[in-house]
């Protein structure tokens, strides 16, 4: 049996339907058929009652009588005729019978007249049989017909029952993953009602669960950021104490780990931050005074590396967000650019406005993505195949959740061509009007 709800209602219902269909099939052809010979009779009773009244004679051709129906009449005259087949119908009492005649099954009736002659109307009983077998056919068409119609109507009011269920599973299919608001229960068939209460229930201790773990995180990076910056501190103060070379090799070791599990934290911090962020509290935010801003924050870095870092074009453009989110979202980017250039390679920025999108792209000659990985490169954790760089995996992953956030989009595309490699970060954001009085704008730094 099919485990498709829909399969096994059809089947059933088609089942019952057929079944019907065959009982009262058979039921009213019986009737039809039975009613067809009797009718039968009453033409063979109707015919023998003019040729017994003299109305009628039987040489004459039987008028109403249909040539087909093979009526016949055989006069038997006064006296019984011996042994012929004549005098056996004579033996006969008047009415209906059945008896043989020319071989043939017939149905007979028997008549005497007023002067004592008699006489028999006769037909073929596979004749009769044949038209009552075909008038009770007839009888089946309407049935057939509406076998059909009755599948097609069933099959429709199926699926127009089970739509609920079917727009329920496409809308918790596409929600975002740690999309937990109920489900809506109005304009729902009561007998789904307890199964989206249940699913609703279940989405709610998800959520909690959700936001302790997330709490958990953001508690666990806060509580290491103090020691972890004392630690560097004193990894710092290492610096001004007199030790021998191979004591300060391992301070700087100690110190670069301490700078990378700060890294760390942050960016746990920044993804747990935006995790437990309420929605609504967006504010204009200028994309091209936050993407400067990050680019004055790492031009010391490339600076060092010897990347030409600028801008391809930048044009005054709004978005409407989080400031910092916004902010950490360019920053990640910009960062990957720069780590991922090798020395003395180029990052071109551009911000521009393309119709109502506010629109950040950032081009780098680094390796780009292997092709394989472009899927997975928004995974937490994620670091590609082959991470040359070091990095926690984790800012990529908070920049989608940022950008999604904000309903717009991020694209990463290689950028190939001949002895030309790279990598294009693509971020398209909703446009905001800065001009907006009810919103409070705001630049960072
Ligand atoms: N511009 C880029 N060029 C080449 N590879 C990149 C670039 N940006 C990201 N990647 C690849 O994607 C991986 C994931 O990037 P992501 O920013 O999520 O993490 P990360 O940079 O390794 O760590 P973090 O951002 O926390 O420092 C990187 O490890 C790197 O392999
Ligand atoms: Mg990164």
């Amino acid at each position: 049996m099919t485990s498709s709800l829909r399969g096994r209602l059809f089947v059933g219902l088609t089942a019952v339907i057929l079944l019907a269909g065959c009982i009262s099939g058979a039921f009213s052809y019986l009737w039809a058929f039975d009613e067809a010979i009797e009718m039968q009779d009453s033409v063979l009773i109707q015919v023998g009652s003019l040729l017994q009244s003299g109305s009628v004679k039987s040489d004459q051709t039987l008028r109403g009588v249909d040539a087909d129906a093979e009526v016949d009449v055989v006069e038997l005259g006064t006296a019984p005729r011996g042994r012929t087949e004549e005098g056996q119908l004579w033996s006969l009492q008047d009415g209906l019978h059945v008896a043989s005649f020319t071989d043939r099954s017939m149905r007979v009736l028997l008549r005497t007249r007023l002067d004592g002659s008699r006489f028999a109307v006769l037909q073929p009983t596979d004749v009769r049989d044949d038209i009552a077998g075909n008038m009770a056919l007839r009888t089946l068409l309407p049935i057939t017909a509406l076998i059909p119609c009755l599948l097609l109507v069933t099959a429709l009011v199926i699926a127009r029952s089970l739509r609920p269920m079917v727009r329920l599973a496409g809308d918790l299919d596409s929600r975002r993953v740690d999309d937990m608001t109920p489900l809506p229960l109005a304009a729902t068939p009561s007998e789904l009602q307890p199964f989206i209460a249940s699913i609703n229930g279940l989405l709610q201790r998800m959520k909690l669960l959700m936001d302790q773990q997330r709490r958990f995180v953001a508690d666990a990076a806060h509580e290491l950021r103090t020691p972890i910056t004392a630690l560097g501190l004193q990894a710092e103060n290492l610096d001004s104490v007199d030790l021998p070379e191979s004591a300060r090799e391992r301070v700087a070791a100690l110190k670069e780990g301490m700078a990378r599990t700060k890294h760390l934290l942050e960016q746990l911090l920044a993804l747990a931050r935006h995790e437990a962020a309420p929605s609504g509290d967006a504010v204009v935010v200028p994309l091209d005074r936050i993407v400067k801003d990050v680019v004055a924050d790492v031009l010391p870095e490339t600076a060092r590396k010897g990347i030409d870092l600028g801008f391809e074009l930048i044009e005054p453009i709004a978005t409407a967000g989080e400031p910092v989110m916004i902010a950490t979202m360019v920053r990640n980017l910009i960062d990957n650019a720069v780590r991922f250039t090798p020395p003395g390679g180029r990052v071109d920025i551009g911000v521009l406005r393309e119709g109502s999108e506010a629109v950040l792209q950032i081009e780098d000659t680094g390796p780009g993505v292997a092709p394989d990985d472009i899927d997975r490169i928004f995974e937490p954790f994620f670091r590609g195949s082959r991470p040359t760089e070091d990095g926690t995996g984790l800012g990529l992953s908070i920049v989608k959740r940022i950008v999604d956030r904000l309903g717009g989009s991020v694209v990463l595309e290689n950028i190939s061509g001949p002895a030309l490699t790279g990598l294009r970060a693509i971020v398209r954001l909703p446009a905001a009007n800065s001009c907006s009085a009810s919103i409070r704008t705001h630049a960072t730094g």
